[in-house]
């Protein structure tokens, strides 16, 4: 591991990731501490998820809080956002990546209540991110890497309200973008294709294989996409806002 705080292309910096006890959250930690970040909130609604690896990067070097977190909670949202800028001196990037998709459905077997829920965990809690991350970053800049999907640039059956809100976050990143770009806070997102994580435990028998199969790579790991949030939270991106970038292992090509 590289020193926190000396050297790679996020050396200094300090994040949030949301939903950070999640597969991808995991590895976007891991990839921040590896490019040198030196301190990392990592929250999420399951806070017991983050104990492991929290411990794992503070014996590496990196200062890190578990804040559990509901995303949905707005004023939660920007209570723990405070939170981090005062026990770190400030925040550079923030990651909306918890999300949860909803039950298997056709439209018409879809209940208001399912699709309120996932368009309120991926769409409001990306919106209280982003809002939230305005609101701190706006003397100093920053950087914010929304979590979208494919589902929101391409049509899944049985997933209206995930692709929806999907849709959503891809349309909020580039009107924040351009709303705050005069304040030099950079917004970006990224759209993976499918990998293996816990929030497929619900999809029927069969499902993966059919979504395997439409990869031309097959499915993903969260490694495969870090590298992308990586890129956008560093300097690299310095002038790259308002863009979704594809990492779908080819799904979306046909
Ligand atoms: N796995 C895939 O195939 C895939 C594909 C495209 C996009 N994504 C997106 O990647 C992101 C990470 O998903 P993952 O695959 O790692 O799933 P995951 O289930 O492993 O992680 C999601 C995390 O979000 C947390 N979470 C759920 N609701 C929350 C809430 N209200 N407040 C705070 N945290 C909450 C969960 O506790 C969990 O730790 C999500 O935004 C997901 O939509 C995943």
């Amino acid at each position: 591991m590289i020193s926190p705080g000396v050297a790679g292309r996020l050396a200094g910096r300090t994040a949030f990731i949301t939903g950070a006890g999640g597969a991808l959250g995991a590895a976007i930690a891991e990839a921040f501490a590896r490019e040198g970040a030196r301190a990392l909130t990592l929250s999420d609604i399951r806070v017991e998820a983050v104990g492991d690896l929290a411990a794992r990067l503070r014996r590496g070097g990196v200062e890190v809080t578990t804040p559990e977190l509901d995303v949905t909670d707005g004023d939660a949202f920007d209570r723990a956002v405070r939170s981090a800028v005062e026990a770190f001196d400030g925040l550079d990037l923030l990651v909306n990546n918890a999300g949860a998709v909803s039950p298997n459905a056709r439209i018409h077997n879809v209940t208001t209540d399912d699709f309120d829920r996932c368009v309120r965990i991926n769409l409001t809690g990306t919106f209280h991110g982003v809002r939230a991350a305005a609101r701190v970053m706006r003397d100093r800049g920053g950087s914010v890497i929304n979590i979208a999907s494919v589902a929101g640039l391409t049509a899944w059956p049985y997933a209206a309200p995930y692709g929806v809100a999907k849709a959503g976050i891809i349309h909020l990143t580039r009107v924040a973008a351009l709303e705050y770009a005069k304040e030099r806070i950079r917004i970006n997102c990224v759209c993976p294709g499918a990998f293996p994580s816990a929030i497929h435990d619900g999809v029927p028998d069969g499902a993966m294989d059919v979504i395997e199969a439409r990869h031309p790579f097959g499915l993903g790991k969260p490694q495969d996409l870090t590298g992308a949030v990586t890129y956008l939270a560093s300097d690299e991106a310095a002038w790259t806002t308002g863009q979704a970038i594809v990492v779908d292992g080819g799904y979306s090509l046909p």
